[in-house]
């Protein structure tokens, strides 16, 4: 199938979502992020990769990590970087997306990440730019977030250092997720044997298991003897109408505490995309605990968007 996100050499133009991309593509992003880690380290903590390219943040929904991690890493390659003020922009005075893209492209953009609440608005992009502009899908409503997804890869080989040997247990609202559909896609790619999703009926796709996961609706099952627990954010934004009975009661059935963590194996680690919700999907004692590596994630997450935007530019 045509993979959108590939030149005709088979090389990424874009980075849009994890779904398609081959495993040696995600492998090598993986690969020259761990050259990036030390880079980050360093007192100078900077590389002329990307110098005198110019490259625009347009996320038109809050962000945190993503943004900021994306802007540390441009600056890191020694790029020239913007950061649109989309509540200050011509947006507010009814500009189209597209426009406003033609107009920072007519500035001589290289690059632009784009979060939007709308899935597709990044693909939409790609396909509008000229073809020496890279685009970076900084999270799309609930399709996808590959770099997200490539950061929680990277995390996982650091600490289990192989993906074939492992069991994943993705937690939470799984329906309005663009977090969980890239990590299914980059976990199953990267040949990990067994990918469970843990969710009430009601934050479940319809056909999940066409993703190669297993599904499960009981955390003490779902968590028995896994590697790894990626926990997933309520998206409360993203839902029509009540799924839930009450957020006391999807704590009881569906938040990570030390007691249900107990069930996985004992040197599981514990993941998170942030923002984090404490007391509702995830316990502080175990969000602040010896096995969450949230906070490693975001570093991590630095290194991996040096890397892909490194790739992007050809270098
Ligand atoms: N994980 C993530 O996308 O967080 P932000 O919304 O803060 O960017």
């Amino acid at each position: 199938m045509n993979n959108p996100q590939l030149n005709k050499d088979g090389k990424l133009q874009h980075l849009l979502t994890t779904e398609g991309l081959p495993a040696p593509i995600l492998l090598k992003i993986l690969d020259t992020a761990e050259s990036f880690v030390g880079v980050t380290q360093r007192d100078i903590k900077k590389v002329p990769l990307l110098r005198g390219k110019s490259i625009f943040n347009l996320f038109f929904e809050p962000s945190t990590r993503t943004r900021t991690t994306f802007e540390i890493a441009a600056k890191r390659l020694s790029a020239d970087v913007v950061n649109l003020n989309i509540a200050a922009s011509s947006q507010s005075k009814g500009e189209t997306m597209l426009d406003t893209v033609n107009n920072l492209s007519a500035m001589n953009a290289d690059m632009f990440i784009v979060r939007h609440s709308q899935s597709g608005a990044a693909h939409l992009i790609a396909r509008h730019v000229r073809p020496e502009i890279h685009v970076i899908n900084a999270g799309d409503g609930r399709h996808a977030h590959p770099t997200q997804a490539l950061l929680d890869m990277f995390t996982i080989r650091r600490y289990k250092h192989d993906f074939h040997n492992l069991r994943v247990a993705i937690v939470g609202d799984i329906l309005h997720s663009r977090v969980a559909r890239s990590q299914i896609h980059a976990l199953t790619t990267l040949g990990v044997p067994e990918v469970r999703v843990i969710s009430p009926k009601t934050l479940l796709p319809t056909k999940v298991e066409r993703l190669g996961v297993h599904v499960y609706h009981d955390m003490e099952q779902g968590l028995k003897g896994v590697d790894v627990v990626l926990m997933l954010r309520l998206q409360n934004e993203r839902m029509l109408g009540a799924r839930l009975p009450s957020a006391e009661e999807y704590f009881k059935y569906y938040g990570l505490t030390q007691e249900k963590l107990a069930l996985a194996k004992h040197d599981a680690i514990v993941m998170h995309p942030g923002p984090m919700n404490r007391g509702i999907e995830i316990d502080s004692a175990v969000a602040d605990g010896k096995q969450s590596v949230i906070l490693p994630q975001v570093t991590f997450g630095i290194a991996v968007r040096m890397a892909v935007m490194t790739i992007l530019a050809g270098n």
